[in-house]
């Protein structure tokens, strides 16, 4: 039951034991996959424009300069494998340089934008299988059965893979490794750089990176009844040297009491809620992370000021 006394769908439920389990922690948290409902999706589409966030247009002008030789890696009738595909505007790139390719395959854990994402490469790509998957890629995805056959390349831009931590990034990079086919990965990371740069990224001049990561508190409102005062939790991102990561927390600006279904949640004047890392890579820290998961960086492409990094990884 959420606080008006409704029952909570099966969605709603997993979030609500994800919230109340994230909250009940001495370092409060929430789960950073919980921001991409419809009005978080399209919010970070939007950050994906801003002028600080160079993370989209540096990865987009890599794929766009390597798009052929990239596209190359999947084989004659083979799939391109998505995780976290969004609004596939980047695959777009890879997409057009493939007309070799027999299915592209979007994971995705937002159904909605899922399908509408699927419906528009349809229309646009009429002789490609599209076949998305709706899946919460940080457990291992299980790929419909009738694409055994087809050799396979993952690709996982945007250096979401950042968002995971590191042991559940090697997870999924082994998983993919796994999958019947599989033949090679490409793979978007944002690379270490000066703090101010990486700061400015996350906390952008007009507030959208705020309003995405305050989305989460809305979302749980909405969803679950509870009666978060989102005017009194500040956004905050601060680099963190020592993991090489920015965390984006959300700050209670005075003590105050939360209740969600089944508990009431108290908070300290400065108390932060954690909910999303984004990690920075070396050549290094990326060679650590995949190499334990059976693949190699075969060749590391970058742009002219190393501010991102597309690696393409072969089987080990
Ligand atoms: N993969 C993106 C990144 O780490 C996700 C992202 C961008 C993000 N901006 C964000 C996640 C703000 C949380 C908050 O850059």
């Amino acid at each position: 039951m959420d606080g008006s006394g409704r029952a909570l769908s099966p969605g709603a439920n997993a979030l609500l034991q994800d919230a109340l389990e994230g909250l009940s922690q001495r370092q409060k948290r929430l789960s950073p996959k919980w921001l991409y409902d419809q009005r978080g999706s399209a919010l970070f589409e939007e950050i994906t424009g801003l002028p600080e966030y160079y993370l989209t247009r540096t990865e987009a002008a890599i794929l766009t300069e390597y798009a052929a030789e990239l596209a190359g890696l999947v084989p004659e009738g083979g799939a391109l494998v998505e995780f976290g595909s969004g609004a596939s505007v980047k695959t777009r790139t890879l997409l057009d340089a493939g007309d070799h390719f027999a299915a592209y395959v979007p994971i995705d854990i937002s159904a909605n934008f899922l399908h509408q994402t699927a419906h528009g490469l349809r229309a646009h790509y009429p002789r490609l299988e599209i076949a998305p998957v709706v899946a919460d890629f940080t457990a291992p995805v299980r790929l419909p059965p009738h694409l055994d056959a087809m050799a396979k390349v993952g690709f996982f831009p945007g250096s979401t893979i950042g968002n995971l931590p590191p042991e559940a990034a090697t997870d999924l990079l082994r998983h993919a490794r796994r999958w019947p086919g599989a033949q090679g990965f490409i793979l978007g990371a944002d690379l270490v750089k000066d703090e101010a740069t990486l700061v400015a990224a996350y906390d952008d001049a007009q507030g959208v990176t705020a309003q995405f990561i305050g989305n989460i508190l809305h979302r749980l409102n909405a969803e679950l009844g509870a009666d978060f005062d989102t005017g009194a939790f500040a956004y905050r991102a601060t680099w963190n040297a020592a993991l090489a990561r920015i965390d984006m927390e959300l700050v209670s600006t005075r003590a105050q009491t939360v209740s969600l279904p089944g508990a009431r949640i108290d908070f300290a004047a400065g108390e932060a809620i954690h909910v999303s890392a984004s990690r920075k890579y070396t050549e290094q820290t990326l060679a650590q992370l995949v190499v334990p998961a059976g693949w190699r960086v075969e060749q590391l492409l970058t742009d002219e000021d190393r501010a991102f990094a597309v690696a393409v990884l072969l089987p080990q």
